[in-house]
């Protein structure tokens, strides 16, 4: 089986270097020998000295993708665009294609697959979530024969990492990004991260595998960490909850709701473990039950695990039974579920609030008379003594409907006065683990 590569970043490199290191044992499990023949890189200088012998260096992606001796294409661009092209002709012309390109398949993945469908050729992308979790192979063969319930999971190692610096060790935002980027687990674009977006495509993903739904990124919402204050992460753990990045695909009503945003997670949860830029994922299914895998978010040499596990699946794999594209995503055409839901439905979460007030008489029975015609019950509630003339008051609601919330929010904010802020961040249910 020959194999070229497009991209030497990080994990291009890293694959190459991990394949050169394991490679008795790699050859050792395929059936087939494996040989990395052909590198496309913008800057062939660097891959000089680190590829294996008698691999063609090059800068030119698409004559690397139309090399007619070629089986697999490795696509570790993380380009988008260009990514798309070198994706479609590749499979077009008959080759298999591995990729760790998230934003891609989320973006074009109904098109990419309906692609590998017609040529009858295998889209793997292991390393496109939760690198060092076996989550597709897991979502797509071994919970195969569930009826899932939920996914949810911290997805993306960056923002992981600067929550979770900025709650052990009280550092600040840009000091604990500039550190994840360092260390290499932000995005070239670490926007990406921060903003919710990178954990957004993965769970558009997992959506997809886990309940059979068109691949939509369109259709997912999503919210990032940026606007999260020293003080709620604060606040959240004396309540005890952690502030966590959470990416959740689940049933509600008739519909599946998909999206990513700041959550409180209790304690008791497995995801309030999930520390540094590791990622944790819960999974619910009618026969399974409730499952958790946690393991690395990030970093070169963890995605080449991935990559090279789907390496090996193809060097291992028999073709017929992925002529319909089943095999890729894991559904055929029909897959019996529900759509995701449009609009907002009426599903129920607690919430927490911080409401910022002027320490003076009548401020507390106000927000208080608020909830109470609203019908919010309080579950928990924190009020400190006050800095100056102003004072927080947290508040962690029993479970409310959204709209509901929502209604109520212009009056907790004239409650809490001119210019002073109201946080709402949801409060997770159960998730299982
Ligand atoms: N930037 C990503 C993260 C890398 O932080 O999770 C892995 O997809």
């Amino acid at each position: 089986m020959k194999v070229g590569i497009l991209g030497f970043g990080n994990v291009a490199a890293a694959t190459i270097e991990s394949f050169l290191a394991n490679q008795d044992l790699i050859l050792a499990k395929a059936r087939v020998p494996i040989e990395l023949v052909r590198i496309a890189t913008r800057t062939p200088s660097r891959a000089h000295g680190r590829a294996p012998v008698g691999c063609q260096i090059g800068n030119d992606p698409h004559a690397l993708v139309d090399d007619p001796q070629l089986d697999v294409v490795i696509e570790l661009t993380g380009n988008v665009p260009l990514g798309r092209e070198l994706v479609l002709r590749a499979l077009e012309q008959g080759k298999h294609v591995i990729t760790a390109n998230k934003a891609l398949l989320a973006r074009d993945g109904a098109q990419i697959m309906a692609c590998a469908a017609r040529a009858g050729r295998r889209v793997l992308f292991e390393g496109a979530v939760a690198v060092s979790i076996p989550i597709i192979k897991t979502l797509r063969e071994a919970a195969a024969a569930n009826r899932i319930a939920s996914v949810v999971g911290i997805l993306n190692g960056t923002s992981n990492y600067v929550l979770s610096q900025m709650s052990e060790h009280g550092a600040d935002f840009s000091t604990a990004l500039a550190e994840a980027q360092r260390r290499g687990y932000a995005e070239a674009d670490p926007t990406l991260d921060i903003n919710g977006e990178d954990a957004a495509h993965k769970i558009t993903l997992l959506a997809s595998l886990a309940f059979g739904v068109p691949i939509d990124f369109e259709q997912v919402r999503f919210k990032g960490i940026s606007d999260i204050e020293r003080e709620d992460i604060e606040f959240a753990k004396r309540l005890g909850h952690q502030v966590k990045l959470i990416a959740q695909a689940k049933r509600v009503g008739g519909g599946l709701v998909i999206g990513v945003q700041p959550t409180l997670v209790p304690n008791r949860s497995m995801l309030a473990m999930v520390g540094s830029s590791m990622n944790g994922i819960a999974l619910q299914g009618d026969l399974l039950g409730s499952a958790f895998l946690y393991g690395s978010g990030a970093g070169g040499k963890e995605t080449s695990s991935a990559v090279l596990a789907d390496l090996l699946e193809l060097a291992n794999g028999s073709e017929s039974n992925s002529a319909t594209g089943a095999y890729n995503m894991g559904f055929r055409d029909a897959a019996p579920t529900d759509a995701i839901a449009e609009g907002r439905p009426e599903s129920m979460d607690a919430f927490y609030i911080r409401l910022r007030l002027d320490d003076r008489a009548g401020t507390l029975a106000e927000v208080s008379r608020v909830l109470a015609t609203a019908g919010i019950s309080a579950h928990s509630l924190l009020q400190d003594a006050a800095q100056g003339s102003l004072t927080d008051l947290v508040v962690i609601t029993h479970p409310v409907s959204e709209e509901r919330l929502r209604h109520t929010l212009p009056q907790l904010r004239h409650a809490a006065g001119r210019d002073h802020s109201v946080v709402v961040l949801p409060v997770l249910e159960d998730c299982g683990c």
